[in-house]
């Protein structure tokens, strides 16, 4: 019995990066020539477990094959300080042990040193971009440059963001070979570029990480059964596939699941995969619905629940009605989920949910809102049982 060879794990790199190639080539490109194809500062948006974060890794894989020295960090509280005065003193230290450059530029002798002076003076900005400077200095003695990520940009650590945009844009006036590629869900991104003091994200690249396509979504189940040494039928693997709807967190439970089901017959079955269809959307819906309902107010679930009284996009007019509320007044709720990515325009006056079976979730579970109709949950009531299929749902792990 091989090792199940799925990733339902947010941030694990998948067993197969599906569809992303168009996207990353040119990152790959850059890192090769160091002929900026893609602008030098990126954002990336996509919805909750579409892969924005495996993006970023593979990015970062590509920057370091090509002998880049890459910095991956989360949006936090303290990153600055914590940049300032640990990851690029350590950085610095292991691509410099002897510290030429930063004698050579005056910055101090040490490690050690530097990181003394940095905290006295409390100027994490200039720490910034003295000791950046000095990387982007190593890098380019072996032809290469600095790959900063930033992953789940978000507006609650305006603060850190500044600090390090303003860093950037002091590097990048001094022409060094520096990159900046974030990742974050839309809403967030929208609040970061909405401060003045980010006016220089404003400029970026746009990168919009959409669903796979069936073709994509087929591969990326079919590919990592054969290497692992199993096969899936046609049959089976078309069902697997229109059950991930190409969400690509779907596709490594579901995939998993399948795997896991009967895991010494050679073949996985349609039985395993419709099963595994079932389980996977109930972790679907801990994972990624609980979690983005729970974040919003009562009256924009309200309106999600209006919304899921229809089988397809819904119509304005209708929602209004539904919530017994002025049709402007139900236009600010459809923005702001909007802005949450929850929600697309469908046409004419119309919405449709973006997250795979978000609809199904709001039928079937007891999501407060005075919309909802009496709970029918067609889950079991326990949790099944997920050892061997699908790894606890952790931060990012790499
Ligand atoms: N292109 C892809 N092909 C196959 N599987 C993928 C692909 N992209 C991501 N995945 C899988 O989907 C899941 C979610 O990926 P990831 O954690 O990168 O999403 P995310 O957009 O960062 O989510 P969040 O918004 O919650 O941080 C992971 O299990 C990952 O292995
Ligand atoms: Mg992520």
């Amino acid at each position: 019995m091989s090792e199940n060879p799925f990733r339902p794990t947010f941030g694990r790199t998948p067993p197969l990066l599906a569809g992303r190639d168009r996207l990353v080539a040119p990152f790959a490109e850059t890192f090769r020539t160091g002929v900026w194809i893609p602008d030098r500062v990126s954002l990336v948006r996509g919805l909750r477990g579409i892969g924005k974060t495996v993006l970023l890794n593979a990015i970062e894989d590509a920057a370091r094959r090509h002998r880049w020295l890459v910095i991956s960090e989360t949006a936090r509280d303290g990153l600055a300080d914590a940049l300032a005065q640990t990851t690029l003193p350590a950085l610095l230290r292991d691509n410099d042990p002897d510290g030429r450059r930063r004698e050579l530029l005056g910055a101090g002798v040490s490690g050690a040193s530097l990181s003394t002076r940095v905290v006295d003076e409390h100027q994490p900005e200039k720490a910034l971009r003295e000791q950046l400077t000095q990387l982007c200095g190593i890098a380019a003695d072996r032809g290469a440059g600095v790959l900063i990520t930033l992953d789940e940009l978000h507006g609650d650590v305006l603060g850190e963001i500044r600090q390090l945009t303003i860093a950037l844009q002091h590097l990048q006036r001094e022409e060094a070979e520096i990159g900046f590629v974030a990742a974050g869900l839309p809403a967030g991104i929208e609040e970061v570029l909405q401060d003045k003091g980010t006016t220089f994200l404003r400029r970026a690249a746009s990168v919009e990480l959409d669903s796979l396509t069936l073709d994509e979504t087929r591969r990326a189940l079919r590919e990592p059964i054969e290497t692992a040494g199993r096969s899936i039928g046609d049959a089976a693997l078309e069902e697997a596939a229109l059950a991930s709807r190409g969400y690509p967190f779907l596709v490594q439970a579901v995939g998993s699941f399948a795997w896991a089901a009967a895991p010494d017959d050679p073949e996985i079955s349609t039985a395993a995969v419709r099963e595994a269809a079932r389980r996977a959307h109930r972790v679907l819906g801990t994972n990624v619905h609980g979690p983005s309902l729970s974040r919003l107010s009562f009256t924009d679930r309200t309106f999600l629940a209006a919304m899921a009284l229809d089988d397809g996009p819904a119509r304005m007019s209708d929602i209004a009605d539904r919530m017994g509320v002025e049709s402007r007044y139900a236009s600010v709720y459809r923005h702001r989920l909007l802005l949450q990515g929850l929600i697309e325009s469908a046409g004419w006056g119309k919405v449709a949910f973006t997250l795979p079976y978000l609809r199904d979730y709001l039928r079937e579970h007891d999501v407060p809102s005075p919309l909802t109709r009496p709970a029918r949950s067609t889950f079991p009531a326990t949790e099944p049982d997920l050892t061997g299929a699908v790894d606890d749902v952790g931060d990012r792990t790499s």
